[in-house]
């Protein structure tokens, strides 16, 4: 299936997404074509070109069989060279999963899924300012259950150039902190010039999700949650974990992936999957939490607002106080052991060696 054939995508209709990630499911043949170029996007307000596969951000996503052989090329129409990286399980042959496609060349190869691959798994480019817009989902064993599959890809926004802002570290070591995390390439609802845009999941009462999130970040580890709702931790990078778990927010390091299944149980309304990154140093902004939306499908009038997910410290205000309430506590017990030791002075010396 040609995948060029979908760069007319629109960002803000996810529904379309998701029938058309069932579509591209069940019409699924062996063969991929991806074509590296650039690509105009607007976000926060301004227009750029950034290195895309497809003309999309995040790149397509290869859904694949355990055991399958696919057939991929990908044809490099951008000025740098580029080397593509299928981060598929440890059995796939090393020149398949690493290969080089210089500018202007095309490169066609087989990649072959070895049979205990299973899970959310993706691809990208090695080199870290092309990998920053050049990524997707590649997901082994998709079929689904009695759940809906959606990939969520955790990126990061620059308002520059992109490779300019890595020139510009590896010369100077100035920063290259992002302008804005996204959700399927989207930074969502607290931005500017972002509304039209936010990621939407629509859901009916009653059924399960799975969310298969890939943290693409350059180095940000990222806590997502959804507001209201349970998260079932079921794999990570592809294999399912021994002791799944039920959470209400998960923390996802940089370069990982995590399957998680929500059910739609909560009353209708919009309510917001939220992404915010973890750095104890970072202050607490309201303005910059990544969103999207979770949908209920029926006839009912949405909260104004839609409710957003408490995630740690760096983002939720309950959670810092908690935080505070931590040191307080140490304060005073250290207080009091101070005052213990002070005042059982003789009695500890007798009886305790010191370390
Ligand atoms: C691309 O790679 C080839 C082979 O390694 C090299 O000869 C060529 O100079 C590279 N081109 C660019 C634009 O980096
Ligand atoms: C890929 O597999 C197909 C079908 O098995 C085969 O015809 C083709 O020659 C293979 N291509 C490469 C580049 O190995
Ligand atoms: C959002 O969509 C509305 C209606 O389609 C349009 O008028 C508006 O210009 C859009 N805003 C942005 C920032 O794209
Ligand atoms: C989430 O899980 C906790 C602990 O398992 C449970 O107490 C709570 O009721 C659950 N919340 C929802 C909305 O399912
Ligand atoms: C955390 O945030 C601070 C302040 O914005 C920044 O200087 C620092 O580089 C960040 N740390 C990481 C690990 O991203």
């Amino acid at each position: 299936m040609a995948f060029q054939n979908y760069q007319a995508m629109n960002a803000n209709s996810s529904l379309v997404l998701i029938l058309f990630l069932a579509v591209q499911y069940t019409a699924s043949t062996n063969i991929f074509h991806f074509v590296i170029e650039g690509t105009s996007f607007e976000r926060l307000c301004r227009s750029k070109k950034i290195l895309t596969v497809n003309g999309r951000f995040p790149g397509p996503t290869i859904y694949a069989l355990a055991g399958e052989t696919l057939s991929l090329d990908v044809e490099n129409r951008g000025k740098d060279n580029v080397t593509m990286f299928w981060r598929v399980g440890r059995h796939v042959k090393s020149d398949q999963v690493e290969w080089l496609v210089e500018a202007g060349a095309t490169v066609r190869k087989n990649i072959t899924i070895s049979d205990d691959d299973e899970g959310t798994l993706w691809w990208h480019a090695m080199n870290i300012w092309q990998r920053a817009t050049v990524h997707g989902a590649f997901i082994v064993h998709p079929e689904p259950d009695d759940h809906v599959d959606i990939p969520i890809i955790l990126g990061e926004w620059w308002r520059k150039d992109v490779k300019e802002v890595f020139v510009d570290y590896i010369d100077s070591g100035r920063d290259i902190k992002s302008d804005a995390f996204t959700i399927n390439g989207q930074p969502g609802d607290l931005y500017p010039c972002s509304k039209n845009g936010t990621f939407r999941i629509v859901v009916d009462i009653g059924k399960k999700y799975l969310l298969r999130v890939v943290n693409t970040a350059i180095r940000d580890d990222l806590y997502f949650g959804i507001a209201r709702h349970n998260l079932t931790v079921i794999a990570r990078d592809g294999r399912p974990i021994t002791k799944q778990f039920i959470t209400d927010y998960v923390e996802l390091t940089s370069q990982h992936s995590m399957d998680c299944i929500f059910e739609a149980n909560q009353q209708p309304d919009y309510y917001y999957y939220a992404v915010a990154v973890k750095n104890k140093s970072e202050a607490y902004d309201p303005n910059k939490i990544t969103t999207a939306i979770i949908e209920y499908q029926g006839s009912y009038i949405p909260s104004l607002v839609p409710l957003l997910p408490k995630l740690p410290r760096n983002y939720d205000k309950s959670s810092s106080r908690d935080y505070l309430y931590v040191i307080m506590t140490f304060v005073i017990l250290g207080s009091f052991v101070v005052w213990y030791r002070q005042t059982n002075r003789a009695h500890r010396s007798a009886t305790v060696t010191p370390m």
